[in-house]
């Protein structure tokens, strides 16, 4: 993890080089890694799409994506003259040809080693096809590395997650594949790791002795905007929970790794995928909650339904919002919920991780009926990012009352201009080979089967949608999912 390979050479071909992730994301984090020193001359990327543009069309597209997302652009031409584009028809051979052709003479002319990164951000419909064309066309056989990127959604269930793996593994081995999930890029996802395991407070007390329950939010104030068509087939249980919220589940409750080797540490988190209670028929409807978001008020700005959004049915139940209660059953987390909350068009944008921690065995300080402060270990992943301990106190007047009391560390702004965004980190992961942070094919298939489970049930009924108000946390039901159990959200914990 934390090996420091700077200036890899390679050529880096993304497929959909003209589309929205490749100019918000993916060209200002090439850029800034560049500008950083973690890529050097040695580095030609070709952009592929359907549309004919010239190479100098293109870098003009790519200057303007890059000018709005970093603040700093010096050395931009320079790297703008490592920026290539071809047109490309995917379902022609023809197209491939010409692209081996590239890469070879771009190969020669950066001195690139033949290191060959493939990036997919495309339509995964379209994964099969690029990959068995990159075989059996050549570009894959090189002499330097080989590796494909691939975005989500890997499948749209535990079946035509198997098919689509099983074409590609037909042209790149499981250690080549890097199949990305941006939580996992993220420094305070990463963060998690380190706290559990650099620290010697936490460690004693992780476990379903002292744990109560362990909440993961990810909410969003932005709606589905212009994906409607692509989320009307997938909907927050398989564009979030499938993945970003079993991934953090998965890094609060992993066992310590012996290493930090990516095997090592992608061996723990898979066991416990692999742990995960899948739920009966009968239990799904009590421990999930799928809402669907109405009209609202945000910053002062009405907001329109899901259901009258572009690209969506009137008569839609896609979820946009899922709550949940997951258990893990092993030693360490049997009987501690976990539970997962996400959704579009809530109150506000945070991704945050809350410890709950249970009560003295002996409350000393109040009379019998009165509780203290639950102890609480508040994990912000973003907007903010830091750590925060919430503890008891001595109220500073006469007596023995508590108060709560906070500890907070807070990632300084300084810290944060290190990256742009995850993207960065997993793109120089790639490049170092270093598979630590995207999800094996193991962790795909223990949560895909986790969530099928889930969307049979669903299918089954058709819920009562709309059933949240935008600009709030969702339906009520999800509040009652915690507090059946005793518990409550800490929505308003920093
Ligand atoms: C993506 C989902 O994976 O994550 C989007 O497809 C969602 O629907 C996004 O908006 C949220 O990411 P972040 O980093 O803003 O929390």
């Amino acid at each position: 993890m934390n090996k420091t390979h700077n200036h890899i050479p390679a050529l880096i071909t993304i497929f959909g080089a003209t589309g929205d992730l490749s100019h918000r994301k993916l060209f200002p984090s090439l850029f800034h890694l560049y500008q950083q020193d973690h890529l050097n001359e040695q580095i030609a990327i070709i952009g592929i799409g359907r549309r004919q543009l010239s190479n100098d069309d293109f870098r003009a597209q790519v200057k303007k994506s890059i000018q709005a997302h970093v603040q700093d652009t010096k050395h931009l031409d320079k790297f703008l003259q490592h920026v290539f584009y071809q047109p490309h028809d995917v379902n022609d051979e023809a197209s491939y040809k010409k692209l081996l052709k590239l890469s070879e003479s771009l190969d020669e002319e950066f001195s690139l080693g033949g290191n060959r990164l493939f990036y997919l951000a495309m339509a995964p419909q379209f994964f099969g096809i690029v990959t068995d064309y990159l075989k059996s066309s050549g570009l894959t056989q090189t002499n330097g590395f080989k590796r494909l990127v691939i975005e989500k959604p890997f499948g749209s269930d535990l079946a035509s997650a198997e098919l689509l793996n099983e074409q590609i593994r037909r042209s790149f081995k499981e250690e080549e594949i890097f199949r990305i999930d941006h939580y996992l890029g993220k420094d305070m996802v990463q963060n998690i790791e380190v706290l559990r395991f650099s620290n010697a407070m936490f460690e004693p007390l992780w476990n379903n002795k002292y744990i109560s329950n362990i909440q993961v939010t990810s909410s969003e104030i932005l709606g589905v905007e212009d994906r409607g068509g692509y989320y009307e087939s997938s909907g927050a249980l398989k564009d979030m929970v499938q993945n970003h919220m079993l991934q953090m589940v998965a890094l609060l409750a992993m066992e310590p790794p012996i290493s930090l080797e990516s095997d090592d540490i992608r061996s723990e988190k898979v066991k416990v995928l692999k742990s995960l209670q899948v739920l009966e028929p009968e239990e799904v409807q009590n421990h999930f909650v799928r809402g669907q978001y109405d009209e609202g008020t945000i910053n002062g700005q009405t907001v329109k339904a899901y259901r009258n959004e572009d690209k969506v049915s009137s008569t839609s139940v896609t979820p946009t919002f899922v709550s949940g209660k997951v258990l893990i059953n092993n030693f360490r987390w049997a009987g501690v919920p976990f539970y997962i909350r996400t959704g579009k068009r809530m109150k506000r944008k945070s991704i945050q991780v809350v410890v709950e921690f249970k009560e003295v065995p002996m409350n000393l300080y109040y009379e019998k009926d009165k509780h203290l402060d639950s102890n609480l270990l508040v994990i912000n992943i973003q907007p903010n990012e830091g750590v925060s301990i919430h503890l008891n106190g001595k109220k500073y007047v006469q007596g023995i009352e508590t108060e709560p009391v906070q500890l907070s560390y807070s990632m300084s702004a300084q810290d944060k201009m290190n990256t742009v965004d995850a993207y960065e980190n997993l793109l120089f992961d790639c490049l170092k080979g270093d598979a630590t942070n995207f999800t094996h094919w193991e962790e795909l298939k223990a949560t895909w089967k986790f969530v099928d489970a889930i969307q049979e049930q669903w299918d089954k009924f058709d819920p009562e949608f709309p059933n949240y108000e935008s600009g709030t946390n969702g339906p009520l039901e999800s509040n009652l999912l915690l507090s059946r159990d005793g518990f409550k959200w800490w929505d308003d914990i920093q």
